[in-house]
């Protein structure tokens, strides 16, 4: 019997919408191209719902994203709401409570694609980040004291757990495995977060004993971020924790084309993850026709991975490979030389081709 999927939809805010139906329409070229069939389940969740009923995600449409088989974000953050309300309400709690444990972000250049490092081509470009996604800094563990006085101190804690590292860590080195890879870079800062990067120094040495195929190294952070600029070819799979992760995967985008080409994966290795453009609800762009929908269909190219439809998975990346050597003039809004919906055309009829 073919599979069948039922796929949560999250459009979510600013140009989410436009990107999510560019990457909904390859869905629909994917599942024509191969034997699988869906549901698409849509939430209307974002700034506008806040605005009108200050609802951020209800407990009955999170009960029921832990039933889908995956899900399909476009981007979260509303000008008129004050940060982190959104952020928190409905990004972090969905990635927290259906313990997605990690963000996998590849920064990878396409053929074709401009890239800022002069010289720099893609074979130079191609790692993959690893970034732990419910713990660190992020977990809003800290507060404030005598709040609004001169006296005031702010507090906010790393949460580094022994389990949270490890398994963060081990899925790096499996992947690296799985995608025939052959070094994982840890990310961190030990001269200074004695503690915490203790931890995960050790673990990631104990964890790397199981992998003896596999070439390790490690990188400060500070240092990392310049490598990348300057050498990015030294990097294969990087795993770290989610402050750093999330700072050196902007960076990431940037040299593989900016963010309208990079995509990522809430991933929950035994549960249901959830599938991202990285770039955010730019709302400036917002109906305008012009934002680049491919981190988004790039977004549902992994989802289709992770659901096991890597034949489908493949069609759309290759089908994206293919729109930016041939088609784009660069990966900018407004500066594509096509509209939202012709790039989107495009990807279904290079899909429908292959
Ligand atoms: C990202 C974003 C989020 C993060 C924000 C919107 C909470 O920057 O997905 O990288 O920091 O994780
Ligand atoms: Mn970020």
């Amino acid at each position: 019997m073919a599979a069948s999927y039922r796929i949560g939809v999250i459009p979510g805010d600013g140009t989410g919408p436009e990107v999510v139906a560019e990457g909904l329409k390859a869905l629909a070229a994917a599942a024509d191209r191969n034997t699988f069939s869906y549901d698409l389940v849509e939430y209307d969740l974002g700034g506008d719902r806040y605005l009108k009923t200050g609802e951020t995600l209800p407990g009955s449409v999170l009960a029921e994203l832990k039933t889908v088989h995956a899900i399909y974000l476009g981007a979260i953050g509303h000008p008129e709401v004050q940060p982190g309300i959104l952020e928190q309400g409905i990004l972090l709690t969905i990635r927290f409570a259906l313990d997605q444990y990690i963000n996998l972000r590849p920064v990878v250049l396409y053929p074709g694609v401009w890239t800022p490092l002069r010289d720099k081509k893609p074979e130079d470009i191609n790692c993959l980040v690893v970034r732990e996604n419910t713990e660190g800094l992020y977990v809003g563990s800290g507060g404030f004291l005598r709040k609004g006085t001169p006296d005031e101190v702010a507090i906010q804690e790393s949460v580094n757990t022994r389990k949270g590292v490890e398994r963060c860590i081990r899925y790096a080195f499996e992947l690296c495995r799985r995608q025939k890879r052959h070094k994982v870079t840890l990310c961190g800062k030990t001269n200074v977060l004695t503690y915490a990067f203790d931890l995960w120094e050790r673990t990631f040495h104990e964890v790397a004993h199981e992998y003896t195929d596999i070439e390790t190294d490690y990188a400060h952070v500070d240092a990392l971020c310049m490598w990348m600029v300057k050498n990015p070819e030294w990097f294969d799979v990087i795993v770290t924790d989610n402050m750093f992760g999330d700072i050196i995967t902007d960076l990431g985008a940037m040299i593989q084309g900016g963010m309208g080409i990079a995509a990522g994966g809430n991933i929950n290795p035994q549960g249901v993850s959830m599938f991202e453009p990285i770039g955010g609800s730019a709302p400036k762009y917002t109906g305008k026709n012009i934002i680049n929908p491919l981190a988004a269909i790039a977004a549902l190219a992994m989802l289709l991975d992770n659901i096991g439809e890597e034949n489908g998975s493949h069609q759309v990346e290759n089908a994206i490979k293919r729109v930016v050597k041939d088609d784009l003039e660069s990966m900018d809004a407004g500066r594509m030389g096509h509209t939202t919906q012709e790039v989107g055309d495009l990807v279904v009829k290079y899909i429908l081709e292959s």
